[in-house]
C-alpha cells in the first residue's frame, strides 16, 4: 500500500476506506473488517457518521499491529470551540476505544469558532492522543486565516475532489505548504461513474470507471477515501495500484472540470 509522508514525520496510507452513510452495527464493522482482511490500512470516520464505534471495534479485532492502521476522525460542528472540541475527543476516542487517533481533523470551518477549535486540536496533538491533526473542507482563505494563527500546520486538508471538481487552486496551495490533500467523494458520490470519458477509459485499460476516478487521484498525489458497503466493490476500489493511465488518459480527466460540488460546499462559507 503506498503511503505519502505527512508533516508530522509520520506517513499516510494512499487510499482509506470511506464510513460516512455507512450504517452503524454489523455493516460497518463488515466493511471494515473486509477492508482490512483486503490490504486497506486507512478507515476515515468521523463523530457525525455515528459508527466509531463499529470502527474501532473492527479494527482492534483485525488482528493486525494497532500501528499498522491509520485512523482518521473528526470534530463535528455542534462540538466546535476549545472546551467542547476537548470533550468531544475524548467522547471520539473512547467510542473508538483506542488510546490515539492517527488524524483528528476539523469537518467544517466553522465561522467564529474555528480557530478556538483549532487550538484545542494542538493541545490534543501536543498531548500525543492525535498523532496528527488537520481540517476538512478548508479552502484558500479558511487556510491562509487559520496558519496566521497556527502553532501547529495542518497535516493534512481533506475536501471533495474528482476529475469534475478539481481544486486546483486549493491543492496548489497546500502543496507549497506541506499539507497533504485527501480527495473525498472521489467516486463523485456515484454521479459521474457513467460520464464518456470516465467509461471510455475504463473499456480501453480493461478497468472499471471507479478504478479510473481513483487511479487519475492516485497519480495526482492525493490520498483517496472510497466509500463503499459491498465487499466486492471495497476490493475493486483497492486494485488500483497495479496499473496506470498515461498521459494522454490524465489529460482528458483532467478536461473534464465542471465544478460539481456533490455534498456540501465550503466556497459559500465566510
Ligand atoms: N470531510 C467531509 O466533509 C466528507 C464529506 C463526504 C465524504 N467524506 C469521506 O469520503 C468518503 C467517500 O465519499 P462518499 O461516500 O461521499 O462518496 P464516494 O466514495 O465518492 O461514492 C460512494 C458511492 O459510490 C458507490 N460505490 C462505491 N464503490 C463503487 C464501485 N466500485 N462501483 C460503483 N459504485 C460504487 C457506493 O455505493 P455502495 O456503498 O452501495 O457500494 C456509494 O453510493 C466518505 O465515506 C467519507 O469518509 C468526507
Amino acid at each position: 500500500m503506498p503511503t505519502l509522508p505527512l508533516n508530522t514525520g509520520a506517513s499516510i496510507p494512499q487510499l482509506g476506506l470511506g464510513v460516512w452513510q455507512t450504517p452503524r452495527g454489523e455493516t460497518t464493522r463488515n466493511a471494515v473488517t473486509a477492508a482490512l482482511r483486503l490490504g486497506y490500512r486507512h478507515v476515515d470516520t468521523a463523530r457525525v457518521y455515528g459508527n466509531e464505534q463499529d470502527v474501532g471495534a473492527a479494527v482492534r479485532s483485525a488482528g493486525i499491529a494497532r500501528a499498522e492502521v491509520f485512523v482518521t476522525t473528526k470534530l463535528w460542528n455542534d462540538d466546535q470551540g476549545y472546551d467542547r472540541a476537548l470533550a468531544a475527543f475524548d467522547a471520539s476516542l473512547a467510542r473508538l476505544g483506542l488510546d490515539y487517533v492517527d488524524l483528528y481533523l476539523l469537518h467544517w470551518p466553522v465561522a467564529g469558532k474555528r480557530l478556538d477549535s483549532w487550538r484545542a486540536l494542538e493541545r490534543i496533538a501536543n498531548e500525543g492522543r492525535a498523532r496528527a491533526i488537520g481540517v476538512s473542507n478548508f479552502l484558500t482563505g479558511h487556510l491562509d486565516e487559520l496558519l496566521a494563527h497556527a502553532k501547529i500546520v495542518p497535516a493534512v486538508n481533506q475536501i471533495e475532489l474528482s476529475p469534475f471538481l478539481q481544486q486546483r487552486e486549493t491543492r496548489e496551495f497546500c502543496a507549497t505548504r506541506g499539507i497533504v490533500v485527501e480527495a473525498y467523494s472521489p467516486l463523485t458520490h456515484g454521479q459521474r461513474l457513467g460520464h464518456p470519458v470516465v467509461v471510455e477509459t475504463a473499456a480501453r485499460i480493461g478497468r472499471s470507471p471507479a478504478q479510473v476516478l481513483l487511479r487519475w487521484a492516485v497519480q495526482h498525489g492525493l490520498v483517496v477515501l472510497p466509500k463503499s458497503t459491498r465487499e466486492a466493490r471495497i476490493q475493486e476500489n483497492g486494485a488500483i495500484f497495479d496499473f496506470f493511465l498515461d498521459a494522454a488518459e490524465m489529460a482528458a480527466l483532467d478536461g473534464c472540470e465542471e465544478g460539481l460540488a456533490t455534498g456540501w460546499d465550503p466556497r459559500q462559507q465566510p
